[in-house]
């Protein structure tokens, strides 16, 4: 079933991969670290918002981020001045975390997908979002990544994420996400152009028709496949804490840096043989 859905409508969805009381011992050490300015990078500046082209995100210089001497203000300060931050070594920090990301459940997402077993965990990020003022970016608008180029079906990547978001130390609903189900093939390049970075008002009706809000909550694990279809996320309306992974095929430009990640070589050993080829391209330290 799952594989019909991820290559017809662009998602999959596998509710409750994360337990609610791991869901709040993760949430609880992630969100600590907001008061760590050492653990915490990429941070867009909005005070440099106009000087990058939303189109290109890709293209980003150091000085457009926030600095430690930003990060050192707290909170307030930070999260008035960028949209959201990451956190450092997410599977150094969060032993609870790789359990859940290295599972059989989502390998086995994946190898229905790729239908073979050469396909590799590529990039692993928490993200945490904030309830601000400023105005929506890159990620806000609908948009295709342009990992590569889609022709070429040996460098595919499938992106997953898994929202920890709490409030009151409860699960919450975390459907912020929109997928225009139309794989990209069956538009014309005209439309694609004009689809890219643009709001929902802008789209013609039919791809507006085939928008899907998959329902989501905290722990569920939502499967997309972001190169093939339009996407987006709205601005929080709550602190976000989101986990993002990325698998795929290692000819993918992403594999590059598949090797800044790090892991344990202690978690690695709980791994069986098949989940430790799927790691191979990470670090082990
Ligand atoms: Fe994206």
């Amino acid at each position: 079933m799952y594989k019909n859905q991820l290559k017809l409508k662009g998602f999959y969805k596998t509710p409750s991969l994360v337990d609610e009381k791991s869901c709040v011992l993760l949430f609880n050490q992630m969100t600590k670290h907001l008061k760590k300015p050492k653990s915490l990078i990429k941070g867009i500046n909005f005070k440099y918002k106009k000087k990058f082209n939303h189109k290109y995100p890709s293209v980003r210089q150091n000085k457009f981020f926030l600095n430690q001497a930003d990060y050192q203000k707290g909170l307030k300060f930070f999260s008035k001045h960028t949209n959201s931050v990451q956190i450092k070594d997410p599977l150094l920090k969060f032993n609870e975390l790789n359990k859940y990301i290295f599972s059989q459940k989502i390998y086995s997402v994946l190898r229905n997908y790729f239908k073979d077993e050469n396909f590799y965990f590529l990039y692993a990020a928490i993200r945490i979002h904030f309830k601000n003022n400023l105005p929506q970016m890159d990620y806000n608008f609908f948009h295709l990544d342009k990992t590569y180029n889609s022709s070429n079906k040996e460098k595919n990547i499938i992106k997953f994420w898994i929202p920890f978001s709490l409030e009151k130390g409860k699960k919450i609903d975390c459907s912020e996400f929109n997928i225009i189900s139309v794989n990209k093939k069956k538009i014309s390049k005209d439309l694609i152009i004009k689809t890219d970075y643009s709001i929902k008002k802008k789209l013609p009706l039919s791809l507006k028709k085939k928008i899907n809000t998959p329902d989501i909550k905290t722990g569920d694990c939502l499967f997309f496949d972001p190169v093939n279809f339009f996407h987006n996320a709205n601005k929080p309306n709550n602190l976000r804490v989101v986990f993002y992974g990325v698998a795929g095929r290692k000819e993918n430009y992403i594999a590059k840096k598949s090797k800044f990640i790090k892991i344990s070589k202690k978690e690695i050993k709980k791994f069986n043989g098949k989940i430790q080829k799927y790691t191979s391209l990470i670090s082990k330290v």
